[in-house]
């Protein structure tokens, strides 16, 4: 694989393969010495478009972990403010011989157009396009998702297996999420079986071809099906409204939107014992899940941040480093 564009990339086979790669990863991470020599002389360049903490953070970390030189360009304070297309920028970027190129950006389709344009020989990563695609994301989710409810004694992150038989539920501003676009198609492909839930406003049009259901509905979803994995979708309103300023013309009312779709201690106590509460953040506390419910200890939103470190060393690792070591 020379780039990871979409959750669609992965198939059953390559898509375990990296979620046992990470197992590798992540069982290096507990020791003193966090840091491995396998990307030792490569350069991995971060190219964030878009405001991101966590993401972008995570990268850095993973490629450092794995000793890269690691770029961070962020477009404020470059000359993409001043107008630079990304073609350019591309192009000084393989000046600087990026071996693989970490992209996030506002317009759905970007990291494709870098990765196929001929304009750089590196490998691309995205880490977030428009409402499009969030792959390591997704990656990670499963990854938590796996080693909460598939993991034994023996086997603590459930190494080799897929998701099969698990139930999902997906819940929120869908419209706008690549995590959720993400999600439904790794979940689907690692057998698990997923529900949207949302109100009618964001859900996306063509949703009937995606590998899930869809429901309006979420106590009913909660009682009748209960997931064994709750993950609520942030409410985005940058996305919202046509000044990007953040209308909620898509719901009567916050307080509205959290009696309907938000996850509160009431929805906790319906759910199955074992589920675990997900959340890829920033979350809005208050709208789409209450402080009780994040700090609850079935709330795995923590161990998601940091599960994303493994996930993304994993990726770094098997586009960089896995053919050179097998021609070596
Ligand atoms: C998500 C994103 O940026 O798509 N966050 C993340 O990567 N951790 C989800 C969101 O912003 O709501």
């Amino acid at each position: 694989m020379k780039h990871l564009l979409s959750a669609a990339d992965l198939d059953r086979t390559s898509a375990i393969e990296v979620l046992d790669t990470a197992a590798r990863m992540a069982a290096t991470q507990g020791r003193e010495i966090k840091k491995l020599p396998t990307l030792r002389g490569r350069t991995v360049v971060n190219l964030f478009f878009e405001d991101s903490t966590r993401t972008r953070i995570s990268f850095e970390t993973a490629a450092k972990r794995l000793s890269a030189d690691v770029i961070n360009f962020s477009a404020k304070g470059s000359s993409v403010s001043k107008g630079e297309s990304l073609k350019d920028t591309a192009l000084t970027l393989q000046a600087m011989g990026a071996d693989a190129v970490v992209i996030r950006h506002q317009a759905s389709g970007a990291p494709h157009r870098l990765a196929h344009a001929g304009w750089v020989g590196s490998s691309v990563v995205n880490a977030g396009d428009g409402t499009h695609q969030h792959p390591t994301q997704a990656l990670l989710d499963a990854f938590t998702v796996r080693r909460h409810l598939v993991g034994t004694a023996d086997e603590p992150d459930g190494v080799g297996k897929d998701l099969t038989g698990l139930r999902v539920a997906i819940v929120g501003d869908v419209l706008h999420s690549r995590v959720a676009r993400s999600n439904v198609q790794l979940l689907h492909t690692l057998g698990a079986r997923v529900t949207l839930v949302a109100p009618p406003t964001l859900v996306p049009v063509g949703v009937e071809a995606w590998p899930c259901d869809v429901s309006y509905h979420l106590d009913d979803v909660i009682t009748d099906q209960q997931p064994d994995a709750i993950m609520m979708l942030r409410v985005q309103r940058e996305r919202m409204g046509a000044d990007g300023t953040g209308g909620t013309s898509f719901f009567p009312s916050p307080l509205e939107y959290t009696r309907t779709f938000g996850l509160d201690a009431r929805r906790m106590a319906l759910l199955p014992e074992h589920a675990v509460v997900m959340h890829p953040g920033p979350m809005n506390r208050g709208l789409e899940i209450s402080a009780d419910a994040a700090d609850s200890p079935r709330a795995v939103i923590v161990e998601q941040v940091a599960n994303g470190v493994a996930v993304r060393m994993a990726v770094l690792y098997l586009l960089l480093a896995k053919e050179r070591e097998a021609v070596a």
